[in-house]
């Protein structure tokens, strides 16, 4: 069976691009940066057809369709479409531009140009049965603190904490609903906890496991790293 269909339902996909990268800085979209010759949108392109997943609705800054349509070039894309003021606002406009028939939803981040396939395929595959939504999770590393500015208060556990990364996949009903309500959120998957901690939707929502290799560019540092990888420094 092909990714795009799982457990008898069709598979849609949406890779939002759509942020100003303010942190990193670049003074263009964070998305059209190039690492090891080619543009962050285009690996994140690759990694989703390497995973067999359906080609995605692309979510681009307003005004740069041109730029981002040539920085696609080669590559399966479903659509173009212009995105929000916020990762809600454009996680909204992707889904809207979904086929109507799609069941299941990966929302993906463009930021994250090196996430391994095979992580792809596992968020996807897991959701089924009475799972409503999944998400690739990595431990946490370091010691947490809370502080006040620089001034440690407290040792906080980490036993029960995890880092999530993207692709996060819905049941699209759930997706839907969690979008028709108003706010934002930096994380698809907080949209989803309020309807089933309200019990608005019945199921669970589980981990699946992630990768050093989809650390999310941010800051200068994070660019730094991922180029190094991808050019096979590290
Ligand atoms: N994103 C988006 N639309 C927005 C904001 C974010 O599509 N209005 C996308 C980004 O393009 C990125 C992903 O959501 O692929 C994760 O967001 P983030 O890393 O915060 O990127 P930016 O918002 O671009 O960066 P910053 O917050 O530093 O401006
Ligand atoms: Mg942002």
């Amino acid at each position: 069976m092909s990714r795009g269909e799982r457990d008898g339902r069709r598979v849609g996909v949406v890779l939002v691009a759509a942020g100003d990268g303010v942190r990193l800085g670049a003074g263009c979209p964070k998305a059209l940066i190039e690492i090891a010759g080619r543009s962050l949108l285009s690996h994140a392109l690759a990694g989703l057809a390497a995973a067999d997943l359906p080609p995605p609705v692309v979510v681009h800054p307003v005004g740069s369709a041109g730029d981002f349509s040539a920085a696609s070039a080669g590559l399966p894309v479903a659509a173009f479409v212009a995105g929000g003021v916020t990762r809600t606002g454009s996680v909204r406009a992707g889904v809207t531009a979904l086929d109507t028939g799609v069941e299941v939803v990966a929302i993906h981040d463009a930021a994250r140009p090196l996430t391994p396939p095979q992580v792809m395929r596992a968020a996807v595959d897991a959701v089924r049965g009475d799972v409503l939504a999944a998400a690739p999770a990595r431990p946490v590393a370091d010691t947490l603190k809370r502080v006040d500015q620089d001034e440690i208060l407290a040792t906080v556990d980490r036993t029960a904490l995890v880092g999530v990364q993207t692709p996060q996949v819905f049941v699209r009903w759930v997706l839907d609903a969690a979008l028709a309500q108003p706010g934002d959120a930096t994380d698809d998957l907080a949209l989803v906890e309020g309807l089933v901690a309200q019990r608005k939707a019945e199921g669970r929502m589980v981990t699946v496991t992630g990768s050093l290799l989809g650390h999310k560019v941010t800051y200068p540092e994070d660019l730094a790293l991922v180029r190094a990888i991808a050019e096979g420094r590290m």
